[in-house]
């Protein structure tokens, strides 16, 4: 890892930003932000797509999840460089964490003066960027934009909005999102659908995730085996949902054996609970054991807003149990099933997947290419007075 708290200007490998017309468009290095698992294997096809357009890329590792198999597991996997700065500001309440971020990350922003800074998702660290980077008059490029559940208890939902309010540019992953911002107000002008980042990572790791056999030596038959994936605070910190939940994917477990890497949020509350022995526990698993879990299961259980996605693209039946999802593309074109908590409503789903009845696409643009349209979308922004609110500040 880089230095701590490190406000010096960065060393990137790729200091040029005269790289043509794309370098000479911009001022100072784009500040690629990640600090938490789900957003990790969104920077990769980003940082790499910059490089080879030879534009200085500066990444900033806020230290949102910082156990090695929460973070560093997707630096080594999928070769994203070392972060420039890394913030270590680790776990906190809602308002700690943020405003750790916050303090962490100003200092590095004045010290590298970047053209643009770059959120992916919604996480904490999402929204304490954006807030610094808007505040210090620099471009914010919301990567995953106009995302909405709709449920303001999720505190993903809070970061969502918040960011795109904040952000010069909406870099949308689907038509919905695009209509979302559309009937909040952003002009047209500040929105670029661009497809999801998510599949630019899978579609070019898939084989090399394959290839690594998690599947057999756990001990699984491809295709007969279901996954499970909790961590949302509503499924896991209420010990009476999570026994409720428990007690139908024992059921499911009698009929199709599954396995669950468990997330460290849920590792303790689990300790005094009574786990169904034909579920399989497992540690965290990386980015490329997951995906080929993934892949060769026959169902995924889970309340993660990527696998909802990564079993889209794969063509992988998903369960998901929330009430709510922010990406209504992966039950319209996908093979999700929205089902929340209720057991009959978990049990009849998995049925339909079990039964082999769920059929999906992969939507338009979740292609492998949206690194490119990305970095085509901020060179051709140009700061303007129809942001929403307001002209720019850059
Ligand atoms: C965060 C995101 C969530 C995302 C999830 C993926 C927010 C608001 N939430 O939730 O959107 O889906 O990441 O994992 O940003 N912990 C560790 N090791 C770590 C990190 C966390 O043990 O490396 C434990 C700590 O006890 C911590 C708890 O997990 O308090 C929760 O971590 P936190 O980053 O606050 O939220 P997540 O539940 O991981």
């Amino acid at each position: 890892m880089a230095d701590q708290h490190d406000t010096e200007p960065s060393s990137s490998p790729v200091p040029d930003t005269g790289g043509g017309p794309a370098g000479a468009a911009l001022s100072g290095p784009v500040m690629v932000v990640a600090g938490a698992r789900p957003n990790f294997m969104k920077v990769g096809p980003l940082q790499a797509e910059l490089d080879r357009r030879s534009i200085h890329n500066v990444l900033v590792h806020t230290g949102q999840h910082y156990d090695p198999a929460m973070s560093d597991v997707f630096f080594d996997e999928l070769s994203i460089r070392h972060p420039d700065h890394h913030l270590e500001v680790g776990s906190g309440s809602h308002a700690v964490q943020t405003a750790r971020i916050m303090e962490a990350f100003e200092p590095v922003v004045l010290a590298e003066e970047p053209s643009w800074v770059v959120v992916p998702g919604d996480v904490n660290s999402t929204l304490a960027c954006s807030i610094v980077a808007a505040k210090l008059g620099v471009r914010v490029a919301h990567l995953e934009a106009g995302l909405r559940s709709r449920d303001w208890a999720m505190p993903e939902e809070v970061n969502r909005v918040v960011t795109d309010r904040v952000s010069d540019l909406l870099l949308a992953p689907s038509p919905d999102a695009v209509e979302n911002l559309t009937a909040e107000g952003y002009p047209a002008s500040a929105v670029a659908l661009v497809g999801n980042i998510m599949a630019d990572t899978l579609l070019s790791n898939l084989e090399r995730a394959k290839a690594r056999r998690v599947v057999p030596h756990l001990g699984l038959e491809p295709g007969g085996y279901g996954l499970v994936t909790l961590h949302r605070p509503s499924n896991v910190d209420d010990p009476a949902i999570l026994a409720s939940l428990l007690a139908v994917l024992g059921d499911l477990a009698d009929e199709v054996p599954l396995v669950w890497p468990v997330h460290p949020r849920v590792r303790q509350t689990l300790e005094q609970m009574n786990v169904p022995a034909a579920i399989t526990r497992i540690d965290p698993v990386g980015y490329l054991d997951s995906i080929a879990l993934q892949a060769d299961a026959r169902i995924v259980l889970t309340d993660s807003g990527g696998m909802q996605e990564e079993t889209t693209v794969l063509g992988v039946p998903c369960v998901t149990l929330r009430t709510t999802t922010e990406r209504p593309i992966t039950i319209s074109e996908g093979t999700n099933q929205l089902v929340g908590t209720d057991p009959d409503a978990i049990r009849a789903a998995a049925k339909l997947a079990l039964d082999g009845a769920v059929e999906g696409r992969r939507p338009a643009l979740w292609d492998g290419g949206t690194a490119g349209r990305v970095v085509e979308a901020m060179l051709a922004h140009r700061p303007g007075p129809d942001r929403l609110g307001g002209a720019s500040g850059s």
